[in-house]
């Protein structure tokens, strides 16, 4: 794409870590700043929006969802797509990322069916966190989410930024940003032409009955 183009997509971007001074935010601004220098719009969110009490069914039913899902639902019908960088919790995702993953899975629409997805993950590991990152797109390719197949996983991370917030091997920030060009040309083609899947069938294979059926058509229209 030439320099300067603008691209009329909007992506929302957030971290599923809490702390100040997070190695998984500064990625998440770093993934902000080349989103934006390759034509595509920001929406940024901090994971302390998304906060929710652990699910329960109850709560659900007497007091409804929470704030923190509800903003991410909106969040999500006003982006095309979404980057996460999450940190690796004892090789998994954090416990937070998911809860806040399963209440906004409780909206119907189901917020995350067909919209394209980025996972991007930093600790100061050798393995950059990338086996959270498994863990995080089953229940988003479940949900219908179309998890792009590339990841990028940043290892050593403690001491992997410059001063300027970028990272400070060359090969590898040229990496990180051709990763996320050829999410944002995915993104677009799927936007302008219509994705080929367009129903979401949660349990796929069962014998269609009414009681259970769970099928959504996707809901993204093309801009
Ligand atoms: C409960 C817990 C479990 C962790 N498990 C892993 C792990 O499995 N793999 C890993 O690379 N780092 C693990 N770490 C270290 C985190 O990668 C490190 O704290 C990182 O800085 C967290 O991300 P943040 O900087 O965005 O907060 C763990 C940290 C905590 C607190």
């Amino acid at each position: 794409m030439e320099a300067g183009k603008s691209r009329r997509i909007t992506v929302l971007i957030f971290s599923g870590a809490l702390r100040e001074g997070s190695l998984n935010c500064r990625l998440a601004d770093l993934a902000e700043s080349v989103v934006k220098e390759k034509g595509g719009a920001v929406r940024r969110a901090r994971m302390s929006e998304f906060d929710c009490p652990s699910y329960d069914q109850e709560i659900e039913k007497d007091v409804g969802i929470p704030a923190g899902a509800q903003l991410l639902r909106e969040h999500l019908i006003a982006s095309d797509a979404f980057i996460i960088a999450s940190p690796e919790y004892n090789a998994s995702v954090p416990g937070l990322v998911k809860n806040v993953i399963d209440w906004a899975s409780r909206f119907r629409p189901q917020p995350f069916n067909g919209r394209q997805g980025l996972l991007m993950s930093a600790s100061p590991s050798m393995a950059g966190g990338n086996r959270g990152l498994w863990a995080l797109r089953i229940p988003l390719e479940h949900l219908g989410a179309r998890v792009y197949p590339d990841m990028f996983s940043l290892a050593l991370a403690h001491e992997a930024f410059d001063g300027n917030g970028r990272i400070a091997n060359h090969t590898l920030q040229e990496r990180f940003e051709a990763t996320i060009e050829c999410f944002l040309d995915l993104v677009e083609a799927a936007k302008h032409y219509r994705p080929l899947k367009k129903l979401w069938v949660e349990y796929l294979g069962e014998r269609p009955n009414l009681e259970t059926d769970r099928v959504e058509h996707t809901t993204i229209e093309p801009g």
